[in-house]
């Protein structure tokens, strides 16, 4: 069963009606009382991002409940004195599972007509991502496809692929536009997130990347790149900003797409908008993304594989977040991942996310981009959490409400089938969670399955 209609539904399915509201915190506005679980992952701390060291640290409980007051984490203490105190709440049995933060999911382009299963093969033949683009598939190949779809038809898309990272324990998702490449497109896109976001229960934050490639139409002109540089700040950008439709900038730093000078002058257009900032910078070769990012205040700094010596270093002493992808370097077969243990070491604030899309990384089991946490870029199952959670939740500047099980935070769940928090990462591939919550409200469900 899934409940997917804003408004409706609220604690475990299993339990029943919730109490009437009669204005008694006590007795009748709380709601739900999480009992029995057999860890609580808490990632309890500071609200901001965990950088270094800090993020070894899950903040695993065992013996407590966790109450919840309409859309908020209330307490989190021993159960009995708990049971006691929200003795009328509604009782959600967690059964021996393991209650973590609702995953967050900082990093996806999840607006897109049809896959691009095609591409696979191609690359598994010798030819590479960005040599595909060049003869015009990869990102051209969704550009020209989302061009001629109607926004019901791409939000029509989109619910089930949201469904679906909902399934595997996400409560915050980040939706970025980006294949549609004119105004017309990127803002019809935006739309899309909008209207997604006003009828899911998940909270999704909305990127703007029209900056996301050079439309073919402009790369054949002679001064076409400066144009659709042009067409970015002087009529996109304001067209995003007057309908308030995204809530960050990104653009694709990379050899081949943008350059360091053109995100500058993008990324500096969108911040005096009023945008946060976003950049996928060094995933492929190194080219000075981390720095620029890092230079300009960004919220965070994505991919970043092919990072810089002096990158690691600049990053690591800066407000921005590295949010690492490696579903994508797994997907698109390549050798190396992102030097996660260094720049923890160094002491940045380290994210992970899905990078779910049509091309490199077409996942939605964030559980499974945990597990290349631990096997591939040699974090530990606690710097995985804070990660998928607390560092999350800070690269899209929500860290001081949302990714941690913690008085006063935003009341977003999930519950898997497990008895240990290792096993997340552990049942790789695998789809162990059995519940979401957000806000309070129940967004995923599905039985436990035995092994
Ligand atoms: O994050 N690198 C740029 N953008 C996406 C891929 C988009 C695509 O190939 O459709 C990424 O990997
Ligand atoms: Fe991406």
């Amino acid at each position: 069963m899934n409940d997917w209609e804003p408004g409706t539904g609220n604690g475990e399915p299993s339990t029943g009606n919730r109490e009437p509201e009669t204005g008694n915190r006590d007795s009748a506005s709380v709601r739900l009382l999480f009992v029995n679980a057999a860890q609580v992952v808490t990632c309890a701390g500071p609200g901001r991002a965990r950088r270094g060291r800090e993020m070894d640290d899950a903040g695993i409980v065992t013996g407590v409940a966790v109450a919840v007051v309409d859309d908020e984490i209330e307490a989190v203490g021993p159960t009995a004195e708990l049971e006691r105190t929200y003795a009328h709440a509604e009782r959600v049995d967690c059964s021996g599972l393991v209650l973590t933060p609702g995953l967050v999911d900082s990093h996806t382009h999840a607006i897109f007509g049809k896959p691009r299963f095609e591409e696979q093969e191609l690359r598994g033949s010798g030819l590479d991502y960005m040599e595909i683009a060049r003869r015009g598939g990869g990102i051209h190949s969704s550009v020209r496809d989302l061009r001629g779809r109607t926004e019901a038809d791409l939000f029509d898309l989109a619910v089930p692929r949201l469904r679906r990272l909902a399934a595997h324990g996400v409560t915050t998702v980040e939706v970025k536009s980006g294949y549609g490449l004119t105004p017309e497109d990127e803002l019809k896109s935006l739309r899309v997130i909008q209207r997604l976001g006003e009828c899911l229960p998940m909270r999704l934050v909305p990127t703007w990347l029209g900056a996301h490639e050079i439309p073919l139409e402009y790369r054949d002109a002679p001064e076409g790149r400066s144009e659709y540089v042009r067409l970015l700040v002087s009529t996109m950008l304001p067209g995003v900003a007057s309908g308030r439709l995204a809530r960050f900038a990104d653009v694709f730093c990379e050899p081949g797409v943008f350059t360091i000078d053109e995100a500058r002058t993008i990324l500096t257009a969108a911040r005096s908008a009023g945008l946060g900032l976003k950049l996928h910078a060094d995933e492929l070769r190194p080219s000075g993304g981390a720095e620029l990012a890092a230079e300009l205040g960004a919220t965070s700094a994505d991919h970043l594989a092919a990072i810089s010596e002096s990158g690691i270093r600049v990053l690591a002493a800066s407000h921005t977040v590295a949010t690492l992808l490696p579903g994508t370097m797994l997907f698109l077969g390549k050798e190396k991942q992102a030097p996660a243990r260094a720049l923890v070491d160094a002491g940045a604030a380290v994210a992970l996310a899905t990078d779910f899309n049509p091309g490199t990384s077409p996942t939605t089991n964030f559980p499974l981009i945990m597990t290349l946490g631990v096997s591939q870029l040699r974090l530990t199952v606690a710097e995985t959490m804070i990660a998928a959670t607390v560092n999350g939740a800070a690269a899209l500047s929500l860290a001081d409400r949302v990714g941690q099980i913690a008085p006063g935070f935003s009341a977003d769940l999930a519950l898997f089938d497990a008895t240990d928090v290792r096993e997340l990462p552990y049942w790789y591939g695998d789809a162990r969670c059995v519940a979401t919550w957000v806000r309070g409200r129940a967004c995923h469900h599905h039985p436990v399955e035995s092994l």
